[in-house]
């Protein structure tokens, strides 16, 4: 069952529950309020069956006592009050045997009753008969028998036993009232105890399925995450994808009329060369004519050479090469190239690998990115050429449209110029596409260096940050001197036995591009971290203000506003412990030697593999 329904379930289990409670606990008050009410009655019927026979026994004796006045005084008025008795006694002894009509051993006592009180009725009214008649002896001998004291005392006694059984009877009622009471009590507390149960068991329950919402929250999340970040990886292949078709289709087309434009230039210089030394001798002016007419022919092949540079079709000779000594060679002419306003500094790895491309034109290409370089940096400004080995891995070709794993040899060219902005750079490798003034740039130097390396079975990348600079890299493969057999391919990362990170170790990723700052956060979630991200430095600083568990901050070097290297001082300022990790897209060279960071930061460069992030990222944590 989803968390949803079971959290939906409990909760009408837990609803039904209490009404069935509230249901109880009804009864039970209820019921106790009837039995209270019902031994009330029963208590109201005592009190008038013991008033009923106390009047009863009053009565009788006011009778008495009314006669034995009147044979005492010969008094009338005494027979006032004996009369009054007398007529009251049968309504009284009436309403008694109403009373206790469901008692039959009182009903019993009651018929016992009415003789006697019959009985002594009549031997009161023969008394007084008897004195009335002047018979006073008969009369007080009547007295004197004591029958009418024998009676009196039976009555008494029958009196007494109706007041206990009644006064027996109002005690039982009374324990019975007690002990319904008792059960009010157990069953208030019963109920008590299954209100807190199920106020714990609901309380317990939603804890649960908070838990239970929270754990599915979270892996939704992810999967959100994994989702963007899928997206987003799948936009930008796709404008790889069209950056590439555009430039294939016009590759095709530039190189079809390159290629018959270039015959046909052929047979202009060819007839130039001819008309000159056919004219060596006559006019100057014509000479003059022929030599514009060549320079413009010249012109013009250059330019239809870069088109088939661009559209790969330029015939290569490709031969094996030291880049070191390629660089090395190179880098006189760069730098009558740049002027005396730049300073070159170039940076050679050791024992570099050997790749096979064609010199001439791979001097070309540096040299075009080198003006391109200078033009950037009309102030001065200072260029790196930087060699490597490197290897591009599975996961840089999946990001990559049209990489093959593998070996490559690095050549990079840094400056630190104005930059691209991004609607500059997502155009940089089409032909014709320049921003400088008309008559400066024909914008095939770069179409020119991409359709040579592509050529070539290497692979460009630009880097740029708008007024911080640009590095180009260019891959091209590495040559292996013995063919066969192949060379043992580099280990490939292998996700399991990464090193890897633990939830509690909290990585804030700061980076302003958001498809870079997307696909690092989501290799570090994956590497087993948790993740925060931050646009740019303020937010960053934000972010560590409020959260003292930030481990790892690692971030993008050149940034708006707020650079890596001000944003780490910052937040190491403010957090001593916290740890840095840079990743930049320039070289370490270019990054280091330019000033901008120190030489001993823990530095990344792109392209990364997700097994050098976390090395990288381990290593710096376990340094601790
Ligand atoms: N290092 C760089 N820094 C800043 N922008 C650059 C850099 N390299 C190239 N660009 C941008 O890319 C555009 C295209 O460059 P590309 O080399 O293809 O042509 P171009 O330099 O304009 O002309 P050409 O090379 O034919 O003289 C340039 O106009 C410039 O806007
Ligand atoms: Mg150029």
């Amino acid at each position: 069952m989803s968390p949803t329904r079971k959290f939906v379930a409990s909760g009408l289990f837990g609803i039904a529950l209490g009404f069935a409670v509230l249901a109880l606990a009804s009864y039970v008050a209820v019921r106790a309020e009837f039995q209270r009410r019902t031994a009330g009655a029963w208590l109201r019927h005592t009190i008038h069956v013991q008033s009923d026979l106390y009047q009863l026994y009053g009565l009788l004796q006011a009778a008495e006592s009314g006669q034995r006045g009147f044979i005492i005084t010969q008094d009338e008025r005494y027979l006032d009050a004996c009369a009054e008795a007398v007529r009251k006694l049968p309504v009284v002894v009436d309403r008694l045997s109403e009373s206790v009509r469901d008692d039959p051993k009182q009903l019993e006592a009651i018929a016992e009753m009415r003789p006697l009180l019959g009985a002594r009725v009549e031997i009161i009214d023969e008394a007084i008969a008897d004195m009335r008649a002047l018979r006073v002896d008969k009369a007080v001998q009547l007295v004197k028998s004591g029958r009418g004291k024998a009676l009196m005392d039976r009555l008494h006694a029958i009196i007494n036993t109706m007041t206990e059984n009644e006064q027996n009877l109002s005690e039982k009622r009374e324990r019975e009232l007690h002990a319904a009471g008792g059960e009010f009590d157990a069953a208030v507390w019963a109920l008590g105890g299954i209100i807190f149960t199920l106020a714990a068991f609901s309380f317990l329950n939603a804890q649960k399925q908070m838990n239970a919402l929270q754990r599915s929250r979270d892996s939704l999340k992810t999967a959100y995450d994994q989702l963007i970040g899928e997206t987003t990886r799948r936009e930008a292949l796709e404008s790889q994808l069209r950056q590439s078709q555009k430039l294939e289709a016009l590759g095709h087309l530039t190189g079809g009329i390159a290629h018959d434009f270039n015959n046909m230039l052929g047979v202009i210089v060819a007839s130039l060369h001819l008309l000159r030394r056919k004219l060596a001798d006559s006019n100057g002016d014509y000479v003059q004519l022929i030599d514009s007419a060549m320079d413009g022919a010249d012109r013009a092949a250059a330019m239809v050479r870069r088109l088939l540079a661009f559209s790969r079709r330029q015939p290569l000779s490709p031969r094996p090469l030291d880049p070191n000594k390629f660089v090395s060679a190179v880098s006189d002419m760069v730098r009558r190239a740049l002027g005396e306003k730049i300073e070159l500094e170039t940076v050679l790895a050791g024992g570099l690998w050997t790749t096979k491309v064609d010199q001439h034109e791979l001097e070309s290409a540096i040299v075009n990115l080198a003006v391109n370089a200078r033009d950037a940096m009309p102030n001065g400004g200072k260029l790196t050429i930087e060699t490597a080995n490197c290897f591009l891995d599975d996961a840089y070709a999946t990001e990559n449209m049209e990489v093959t794993p593998g070996q490559y040899v690095m050549i990079a060219v840094t400056d630190t110029g104005q930059g691209m902005p991004p609607e500059v750079l997502s155009q940089a490798f089409d032909p014709f596409f320049t921003t400088k003034p008309t008559g400066k740039g024909t914008g095939l130097g770069l179409s020119q260096v991409h359709g040579f390396v592509k050529q070539s079975g290497g692979h460009v990348k630009i880097y740029s940050e708008p007024e911080r600079g640009t590095c180009i890299k260019l891959y091209l493969p590495r040559f292996n001197h013995v063919e066969a057999p192949a060379e043992a391919p580099l280990p490939r990362s292998r996700p399991l036995e990464l090193p890897l990170g633990r939830p509690e170790e909290l990585v804030l990723i700061v980076e302003d591009d958001d498809t870079a700052r997307r696909v690092t956060a989501q290799g570090v979630r994956e590497l087993g971290y948790s993740v925060v991200e931050a646009e740019n430095g303020r937010e960053a600083i934000d972010i560590i203000r409020r959260r003292a568990d930030i481990a790892l901050m690692v971030t993008d070097v050149v940034m708006p506003d707020m650079d890596g290297a001000r944003l780490a001082r910052e937040a190491v300022f403010r957090r001593h412990s916290l740890r840095v990790l840079f990743i930049t897209g320039y070289t370490r060279n270019a990054i280091v030697h330019n000033g901008v960071l120190d030489k001993d930061v823990k530095l990344l460069t792109k392209p990364f593999t997700l097994e050098q992030l976390a090395v990288k990222m381990r290593e710096i944590l376990d340094s601790r």
